[in-house]
């Protein structure tokens, strides 16, 4: 196997909480990306991302699941290890699956705990706003940093109405509004805002002082989050966002790849001379004569 590319050569320091602040602070905006594996974890330190989300979206684009609700606990925290062995700088924040939290505050601190305790993770995330206030005071009681994820909230989808945008309403904006400042008010460590327009994305931020993070909110957030395999084009499914912007194609690449090795195979390109491993002559020659002597 050959080896992964070099991470840059000046390591960086460790993204914390108060290095995410004084970002936002100087209104430096964070780079924030998903990963679910140690390789991409790696790719992404190495490339200067400030956080990773180990979102429950890796059940999508990792698993095949058409939906974000099968995740369970334990996929999340397979992932969130992964990515904390290679995630040296980044600040890490692990994602709450569908009902890790929903149904009591005793389940909630639980489960965060372990994202944070087994799993590495700096803080965690979970969907909704004010009724899930008493979630976030809960695990932030508990000393763990939250993101409160509001706007298009994926675990909620069937309920919410599908994929859509949010806050395109004054009474839709009130509400996700009101959802902000609970969530700070709870103790929120950050917000994140995900399928809002622009304009209403930007007053919610102002009115906090927690950094606020945005997925499709638009460019007055703390900092732009996107979906790996979106970016990346390594997203095989139906869900394309319009606010995932592509920066390479690397599904065609393996499947080019893959294509190529296929043809090699059969017609017997693959492996050359450069791919076999050399043998001295003359232990080749008494390994010849050895089957020489066993055929008679
Ligand atoms: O799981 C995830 O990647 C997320 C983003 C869509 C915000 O929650």
């Amino acid at each position: 196997m050959s080896a992964t590319p070099a991470p840059s050569t000046a390591p960086r320091k460790k993204v914390t909480i108060g290095a995410l602040r004084t970002m936002k602070a100087k209104g430096i905006p964070a780079s924030y990306i998903t990963a679910y594996d140690y390789p991409s974890a790696c790719f992404a330190d190495a490339a200067g991302i400030d956080m990773i989300l180990v979102g429950d979206s890796g059940g999508m684009t990792l698993l095949g699941y058409k939906n974000t609700l099968p995740v369970t606990m334990d996929e999340m925290l397979h992932f969130t290890k992964a990515v904390c062995r290679g995630a040296k700088s980044a600040f890490v924040v692990g994602d709450m699956p569908f009902m890790s939290y929903q149904s009591s505050d005793e389940l909630a601190q639980i489960n965060a705990g372990r994202l944070i305790a087994e799993g590495g993770a700096d803080c965690v995330k979970l969907e909704g706003g004010r009724k899930m206030a008493p979630r976030v005071r809960a695990i932030a009681d508990a000393g763990i940093a939250v993101m409160g994820h509001i706007g298009l909230t994926p675990q909620s989808l069937s309920a919410a109405g599908g994929y859509r945008v949010y806050g395109k309403t004054r009474a839709e904006f009130e509400s996700i509004l009101d959802d902000a400042l609970a969530l700070e008010e709870a103790g929120a460590t950050f917000v994140l805002l995900e399928a809002i327009p622009e304009e209403p994305a930007s007053y919610v931020r102002e009115a906090l002082k927690v950094p606020v993070y945005g997925i499709g909110a638009g460019r007055n957030m703390d900092g732009q989050l996107l979906i790996l395999h979106d970016m990346i084009g390594a997203f095989v499914g139906d869900v394309s966002p319009k606010f995932a912007k592509r920066y390479a194609n690397v599904g065609q690449v393996i499947t080019q790849a893959l294509t190529d090795y296929v043809k090699d195979v059969k017609e017997r390109q693959f492996p050359a001379e450069e791919h076999m491993y050399p043998i001295d002559p003359a232990e080749a020659a008494k390994i010849r004569e050895y089957m020489a002597q066993r055929g008679k």
